[in-house]
């Protein structure tokens, strides 16, 4: 695997790739994400990874500092994924002056994670689309897991008419049911034993809007209570349509999607369940 830090080396070493698909990450990589790089493989002839842990998403009270940085051990995981080329820019190579123009998510994304995250998806999108002006690939990869932002990278590609294919990949998750994420890491073994308890509680809304609920405030204040009589503190859980994350209307016949953030400890952990109903109810 090759790995490129200056823009014009990486730019170089992409010529005559055929087609490039693209995974970005922070890093501190999971099987997650290398379940997203063999995905890669099957969509195009060469697999480039980036890690670059970005300031620009992350608040003023936000794991910036923290976020935990495992570049050789990432490196040695990429290579064993058969990842071809990994750009991993320092922060000098990838904003050499302050960053000053930005893209802005609309209005209707300041609400879940936009709402308790002010500015995260805007600083998501600006270096998502600097990352896809550098390695111009014809496909790129992000997991479901972050279904909001996915939901956003999707978004700002259709509408800045950006001639890449977003893709997105299925939420590993351990074999309690845990979504698998960097930030678990900040668990302690107590914490780390309860938060299976977070997509436990989706999957039990996911079964009873299967089973005719309609009253998905109630399931959202039912599911917050539980998770805060556990210790947690919950940021939103969530019933919205899967097609663009608004409140689903009354009897409407609309895919949904239960989405959730909550703090356990220092982790922020966020999950999210898709509802396909069969009748389309
Ligand atoms: O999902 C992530 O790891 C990050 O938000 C991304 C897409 C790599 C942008 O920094």
């Amino acid at each position: 695997m090759q790995i490129h830090s200056p823009i014009p080396d990486l730019r170089l070493a992409l010529r005559k790739r055929g087609r490039v698909v693209f995974v970005p990450t922070m890093g501190n990589l999971h099987a997650g994400h290398i379940a997203l790089m063999t995905a890669a493989r099957t969509h195009g002839d060469t697999v480039v990874a980036s890690i670059f842990v970005n300031r620009l998403q992350f608040g003023p009270s936000d794991d910036f500092d923290l976020y935990p940085r495992t570049l050789q051990e990432d490196c040695d995981k990429l290579a064993a994924a058969g990842v071809d080329l990994l750009f991993a820019p320092t922060e000098s190579d990838l904003y050499p002056e302050p960053q000053q123009y930005h893209v802005e998510p609309p209005e209707s994304q300041n609400q879940l994670d936009g709402e308790f995250r002010p500015g995260h998806f805007r600083g998501v999108a600006t270096v998502v689309l600097k990352l896809f002006n550098i390695v111009q690939p014809q496909a790129a990869l992000f997991g479901k897991k972050d279904y909001q932002q996915l939901m956003v990278l999707r978004n700002m590609t259709r509408q800045l008419a950006l001639p890449i294919e977003i893709i997105g990949g299925e939420t590993v998750r351990a074999d309690d049911g845990l979504a698998l994420s960097s930030r678990n890491g900040y668990l302690s073994a107590a914490e780390r034993a309860e938060a299976p308890r977070l997509q436990r509680l989706l999957q039990h809304i996911g079964t009873a809007i299967g089973a005719g609920e309609t009253d998905f405030a109630r399931l959202e204040r039912d599911a917050t209570a539980e998770l805060d009589q556990h210790g947690w503190k919950t940021d939103y859980v969530a019933v919205r349509r899967q097609a663009d994350l608004q409140l689903p209307e009354a009897g409407g016949k609309h895919a949904l999607v239960v989405l959730a953030a909550s703090r356990l400890g220092a982790a922020r952990l966020i999950d999210n369940l898709e509802i396909d109903l069969p009748d389309g109810r």
